[in-house]
């Protein structure tokens, strides 16, 4: 794939395939953290002389007009993300969005209505991708966290003008790259969560590629059971024992060693400061539930990371959304944090609760990288190919 360098954009119309995808509430973005990240690549087209022509979706309308899912309550926060004066454009291709397009002024950038308000737009009709493309000269995806999706404007429209990656996109890959692709070793995945059947492609890539694979949450229950640990009423998925002894088997021959909690803080009830214990991993009573790894664990962890090289970190280690059982997961954040600032580890993290926990551990920001992508992070650490990225070539 090319960089925003290596294609010319002088004089250009540039549709910019972007993730504003952002947690609203009552029209109101509450986290603003995805629409801030796409600035760099918005202003360095704008330097290189290029025209800004936003193209994004919002939720899942599923091919429908649903006016809750429109981009023009996005506009607000875009604009004054940008400092600058965004157009908005009711739909995303057509006269609408030609008529928008001209009407924006230099320095405007335009942004176009909802992609998923048109059935193609998942369906990655031609039509659909042949209507955007006819609104500019060049393509650029920024969106790495829509690219696991092969959508009329992440993959089809990509084969119909000059295409690079945006800034964004380029960061993500080039730091996804480094923590698996070609990283330096030791390298340590932690992997957390409730199930493994959500995880099971991720955990089977990975016992392949890391020296050291560190499984938290509800997960490392069902590997217990699998070792044939009793863990009392605690989340574990029962059935899947033998899937995570052929895990376990995989690992062993790929020479990844597999880290599972050795204390674990139990308690009866799943609550905030629900009385809770800590105890050797092997004696949780018949009637409690294990919430979080305890601190002989975190001291385990803190010697692996030590020794590591690249870390890369997706799912939280305890139920970390309720405090106590948030202390495992804050406590070995930090440690990541620290070994990062003191330039001893490249850590990447990314996906869905993972970003929260870190930020709630005031860990994230000395991480060498946090993705932004959700699903995207998580198929990219299963091994798949992402077709946004593929398309860009
Ligand atoms: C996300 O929020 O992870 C992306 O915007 C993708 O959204 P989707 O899961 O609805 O495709």
């Amino acid at each position: 794939w090319k960089t925003l360098d290596e294609i010319d954009l002088n004089g250009k119309t540039v549709l910019v395939r972007v993730d504003i995808n952002v947690p609203m509430e009552n029209g109101v973005v509450t986290d603003a953290t995805r629409i801030e990240k796409i600035v760099p690549t918005v202003k360095d087209i704008q330097a290189k002389g290029g025209k800004v022509v936003l193209l994004a979706h919002y939720d899942r309308p599923k091919g429908k007009v649903v006016p809750e899912m429109s981009l023009a309550h996005v506009q607000g926060a875009l604009a004054a993300a940008l400092g600058g004066k965004v157009v908005f454009g009711s739909d995303c291709v057509g006269d609408v969005a030609k008529a928008a397009i001209k009407g924006a002024g230099p320095g405007d950038v335009v942004l176009l209505e909802n992609t998923r308000f048109h059935a193609g737009e998942e369906k990655n009709a031609p039509e659909l991708a042949a209507a955007m493309a006819e609104l500019g000269d060049v393509y650029v995806n920024d969106a790495f966290s829509a690219a696991h999706r092969a959508h009329a404007s992440t993959a089809g429209l990509a084969h119909l003008l000059p295409a690079a990656a945006g800034r964004l996109m380029e960061a993500e890959l080039r730091a996804l790259e480094a923590a698996l692709g070609a990283p330096e070793r030791p390298v340590v995945a932690v992997v957390g969560g409730a199930k493994v059947s959500t995880k099971l492609d991720l955990l089977g890539n990975l016992v392949s590629k890391v020296d050291h694979l560190v499984i938290g949450g509800g997960m490392a229950n069902t590997f217990l059971v699998a070792q044939g640990v009793e863990v009392g009423k605690s989340l574990a998925e029962r059935d899947m024992a033998d899937t995570a002894r052929e895990i376990m088997g995989k690992a062993q021959a790929a020479g990844c060693t597999i880290h599972l909690p050795v204390d674990v803080v139990v308690a009866r009830e799943f609550k905030a400061n629900a009385a809770n214990e800590c105890v050797p991993t092997a004696d949780c009573p018949a009637d409690a539930m294990i919430l979080d790894a305890g601190p002989a664990t975190v001291a385990a962890l803190e010697q692996v990371f030590a020794t590591a090289k690249t870390l890369i970190w997706n799912g939280p280690l305890g139920a970390f959304e309720i405090e106590p059982f948030d202390a495992a997961t804050n406590a070995a954040a930090r440690a990541v944090a620290g070994l990062t600032r003191a330039g001893k580890l490249i850590s990447v993290a990314g996906g869905g609760d993972t970003v929260a926990a870190l930020n709630k551990a005031g860990a994230a920001a000395d991480f060498s990288f946090i993705s932004t992508a959700g699903g995207a992070f998580l198929e990219w650490m299963e091994g798949k190919d992402l077709p946004g990225v593929s398309a860009l070539g």
